[in-house]
């Protein structure tokens, strides 16, 4: 019997081995867990590094993405800039009998279509005229009410600052923009990734790792002029497809050339960077049979988006969001222009100067010189510069100069209407941002790659992701086989592949347990490598078996592990 994939697995299986072979399992069991908190074993470590690398590749390395790496704990006026302290909440019900807290949208999600998408009002409607009911103890449930997500914190023991911990990592990439964009040399486009933690304190934490409250993200920002939305790749890759899930639409397969000017995705960097998601989820492992593009409604949208798709994966718990591609307009940027004095813009420069009238400063210098003195010429220079936007004449103008603040007098300038040459404008720049879920993207690995054949059960995973790539077995652990497998198996680490040695139990049990661990080769020792000095390679998935020199070893351990050679080409 060939081994099989399961349609939709049932989640237990994958957790039971995830939990049996050290890739997952729930913290702090000693002491009756906590919802929504679970550790990565030594395989679940090894193979999350994996799953980073290939992002990184992908983004920093293909894209030319730069990475930054920035606390987690930001003070609030962040979080008050970013809409989250106001905006980022779901809607609670709680059971009036057993206390358990549930989201509500949650409770509504076999009875009604996107509960996500519905206001407070409309959940409670949906929840009575259901007639939903604590799923745990059937008792009466309360009115939804909006619950902030984060977690607050204080930085500071006594008297300390408000803080919280990120709800996503994007939010770095906003506040250092006048930073990264310098370090662009103040080009666009440009683009900033950020991997690391998001805390959110879900209502109802559940479904293994793919619903945590301390969960790993994966994110890009990626910087554009709004009247120049292009990224240099796209051409190569217009006419591939995707599967899309449009809003008030049909689900269809459409090439990225074919939505963008359908109108269907907003723009094509939007698109690209959705067929980016798809390359990486794919090199990943996952079935291309199983994912799909799913529109967010207008509802449903984020405070902060302006066209949203999720990549979704159907894994044993449904369809799951892995990924939001979201274009974020200029929402994060305008706010932290808005709540802080910093210059978070980009000056585009015209091909050509152009004329216009302009309303500019025109410094008074026999005003300014007795006043200021040596930093008249300084202020001047700074008073031309400076936008007029919003100036009134009759006021004073405040200056920060190099950090100290200078109040120059009305009498001391003149605003004008000047026709003037002008070689560009300020913009604030339009984000495009994917999101990635690591540990969802985890889950749904393990979901799209588990195969049994009756008992027997293999991880299918991707050399690339494999946490460990080569299985090492001498046949008997004497005779010098042991000492020559220990050898092979030291030089295979030295040259940075992951091995695991194994001489106990007979060699079907040790094939087994690499195979469940998704181990794509295993390298026997036998008594005829001490004759021959090969030894024998056996692939996971076919299990064909070659005999390879032991001093060629190294190079098909290497190729193999980058792809560059298929096992079938080993001679
Ligand atoms: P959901 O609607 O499922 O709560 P979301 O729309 O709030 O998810 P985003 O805010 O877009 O999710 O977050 C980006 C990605 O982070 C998601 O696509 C998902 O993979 C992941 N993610 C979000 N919340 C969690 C969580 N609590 N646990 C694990 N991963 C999460
Ligand atoms: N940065 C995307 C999100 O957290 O929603």
């Amino acid at each position: 019997m060939k081994p099989c994939y399961r349609d939709t697995m049932d989640p237990n299986i994958v957790l039971g081995l995830a939990k049996r072979r050290g890739f997952f399992f729930p913290s702090f069991e000693i002491y009756g867990g906590m919802a929504g908190m679970y550790d990565y074993g030594p395989l679940g470590s090894a193979m999350k590094n994996n799953i980073e690398s290939l992002w990184r590749k992908n983004y920093v390395l293909h894209e030319g993405l730069s990475e930054i790496f920035s606390p987690i704990i930001s003070p609030e006026e962040v979080f008050r800039a970013s809409g989250h302290l106001a905006e980022f909440s779901d809607f609670s019900v709680q059971c009036q009998k057993c206390k358990q807290a549930f989201r509500a949208d949650h409770l509504l999600e076999e009875v009604v279509d996107n509960p996500d998408s519905m206001s407070q009002k409309e959940l409670g409607e949906a929840m009575v005229s259901n007639d939903i009911k604590c799923p745990s103890c059937k008792g009466e449930l309360s009115e939804p009410v909006a619950v902030n997500l984060m977690f607050k914190t204080t930085v500071g023991p006594l008297g300390g600052r408000d803080g919280y911990m990120r709800p996503e990592t994007a939010q770095a990439m906003f506040f250092n923009f006048h930073l990264l964009h310098r370090f662009y040399r103040e080009k666009l486009p440009f683009g900033i990734v950020q991997l690391g933690k998001g805390f959110r304190n879900e209502i109802s934490p559940r479904q293994g790792i793919t619903r945590l409250r301390e969960f790993n993200m994966m994110e890009a920002e990626v910087f554009f002029d709004p009247e120049n939305k292009v990224w240099p790749g796209f051409a190569e890759v217009a006419d591939l497809k995707l599967r899309l899930l449009p809003d008030g639409l049909e689900e269809q397969e459409l090439s990225l050339k074919d939505a963008v000017s359908k109108g269907i995705i907003a723009n094509e960097p939007l698109a690209y960077f959705m067929h980016v998601t798809k390359k990486i989820l794919l090199a990943a492992g996952l079935d291309d049979k199983r994912l799909r593009f799913r529109q967010h409604l207008k509802t449903e949208m984020a405070h902060y988006a302006e066209d949203c798709w999720d990549c979704e994966a159907l894994t044993g718990y449904g369809w799951l969001e892995l990924v939001g591609v979201a274009d974020r307009g200029c929402y994060d940027l305008q706010s932290h222009i808005d709540h802080s004095d910093a210059e978070l813009t980009a000056f585009i420069r015209f091909p050509e100067p152009i004329e216009m009238e302009a309303t500019v400063i025109v410094p008074n210098l026999s005003a300014l010189g007795p006043l200021f003195k040596g930093k008249a010429g300084a202020i001047a220079t700074r008073l031309g510069e400076m936008p007029c936007d919003g100036l009134d004449a009759t006021m004073p103008i405040v200056l920060d100069m190099d950090g100290e603040e200078v109040t120059v007098p009305a009498n001391c300038f003149t605003i004008s209407q000047e026709i003037k040459k002008v070689s560009g404008k300020r913009i604030v720049p339009h984000v495009i941002e994917p999101s990635y879920g690591l540990d969802r993207i985890f889950y749904t690995v393990m979901d799209h790659n588990y195969k049994e054949d009756g008992e027997y059960v293999t991880l299918g995973l991707p050399i690339a992701i494999a946490p460990i790539k080569f299985g090492v077995f001498p046949l008997m652990t004497k005779d010098g086989l042991d000492d020559i497998a220990s050898e092979v198996d030291k030089k295979l680490r030295q040259k940075g592949l992951l091995t695991y040695y194994d001489g106990s139990g007979t060699i079907g049990r040790r094939y087994a347990r690499m195979d469940e661990a998704g181990t794509p080769f295993c390298i026997t020792v036998d008594y005829e490598s001490k004759e021959d000095d090969c030894v024998t390679i056996r692939d996971r998935d076919t299990k064909d078996q070659k005999r390879v020199k032991m001093d060629d070893l190294d190079k098909v351990a290497i190729s193999l592990a980058d792809s560059s050679l298929t096992f079938e080409a080993i001679g």
